[in-house]
């Protein structure tokens, strides 16, 4: 067997001459890995003498450990030193003028965005927000949703460490649902709540329908005397007026989400392939929100006594109406800045939408 002192100043100095991630990935693979130094030698303990066993077994214990943190030193440094290279690189000076040959379009989101505020401040709602980066307290625990509850495992969260605290559940999350707002709204006001929170959400996620971040719009009403029947009316009449069709297949399923009692989601008929999305025709079936009566441990939690209130709440995919409406068969293409793309399915800049104006007034996407 190797004398490990020999050993230790050979990997250590290995580790710290390696000048990329790569690199270092092979000095641990040929250390630690399947058929490395340091595997094989624990593998080899068992033809050894008892005493020698027990000396040699120590001594190799602890040279892993040596060698574990120094790679994760090393694997820090150099992923910190590679991404400030990379921010140098790909730095961008807004403040330049714009080449007149790359005409701005407005995102199909930004548009969606817009008309979905049209809509439901039409209604009579209010427009809300809340942070990106969230505490696991409004973006769970007040939802009804406490640490080991399983619906947590519902969605990929995004943790944030907390630097002023090793336990894991002060650590921050970047929101993983605009419900959050929905605390944040009932902390800062007694009913009668009618309000919309449109904005950014996070989640490890990745296929034709899903995106790391993505964006929801999220409602709450609260009020005396709300039923079912009005949330199902207020869905219904934003899916009409936003779609602008006359003949939309809608149809209501029953599900379930902790901050809502009972709970159903919406689907919108379609036809959905590979390359193509249409709305309206087809037998496929596209589900665009969650909603829900609102749980009396989310009024409680949000200062609200639900023996005299009682209110309804949605969540709504927006990248999903975007989809939807402009026939955009895969979420992934949004996020990808293609000019091209965008000069496909953008807006011209002064589009803008109203429901007098017209929602669409310019006939969809300008080409
Ligand atoms: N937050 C849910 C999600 O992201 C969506 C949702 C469902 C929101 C039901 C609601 C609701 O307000 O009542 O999956």
């Amino acid at each position: 067997m190797e004398n490990i002192e020999n050993l230790k100043s050979q990997i250590l100095g290995d580790i710290s001459n390696a000048q990329d991630v790569r690199t270092l990935e092979e000095v641990r693979v040929g250390v630690l890995g399947k058929k490395g130094r340091i595997t094989e030698m624990m593998k080899n303990l068992g033809s050894l003498s008892l005493e020698e066993k027990k000396e040699m077994g120590k001594g190799l214990n602890i040279l892993k450990s040596e060698v574990e943190q120094a790679l994760e030193a090393q694997k820090e440094k150099l992923e910190k030193a590679e991404l400030n290279a990379r921010l140098a690189k790909e730095k961008v000076d807004v403040t330049l003028p714009i080449r007149p040959e790359v005409q701005g379009r407005i995102h199909p989101v930004s548009k969606i965005y817009e008309e979905v505020v049209a809509i439901f401040g039409e209604m009579g709602f209010e427009v809300a927000e809340g942070p990106d980066i969230e505490d696991q307290f409004h973006n769970f625990n007040a939802l009804n949703t406490p640490a080991n509850h399983p619906a947590r495992q519902m969605q990929d969260t995004f943790y944030i460490p907390n630097p002023e605290s090793d336990n894991f559940d002060d650590s921050y999350v970047v929101r993983t649902q605009t419900s959050s707002v929905q605390i944040r709204t009932m902390e800062k006001q007694q009913p009668p709540i009618r309000i919309i929170a449109p904005g950014r959400t996070y989640r490890s996620d990745y296929d034709a329908t899903h995106t790391p971040m993505f964006h929801q719009v999220e409602g709450l009403v609260i009020d005396k005397n709300i039923t079912m029947a009005h949330l199902k009316g207020c869905l219904y009449d934003f899916v009409k007026a936003f779609f602008e069709l006359d003949e939309l297949p809608v149809r209501y399923r029953p599900s379930y989400f902790p901050f809502t009692e009972p709970s159903a989601e919406m689907d919108i008929g379609c036809k959905k392939t590979k390359t193509e999305l249409k709305i309206g025709a087809g037998t496929d079936w596209l589900e665009i929100l969650g909603c829900g009566m609102v749980h009396p441990n989310v009024l409680r939690a949000g200062g609200i006594d639900p023996d005299e209130y009682q209110g309804f709440a949605f969540g709504i995919g927006m990248d999903r109406l975007a989809m939807l409406k402009y026939g955009i068969p895969d979420l992934r293409t949004f996020f990808e800045s293609d000019v091209r793309w965008l000069k496909h399915y953008g807006f011209l800049p002064l589009d803008e939408s109203s429901m007098t104006g017209g929602l669409s007034n310019n006939g969809g996407a300008a080409r």
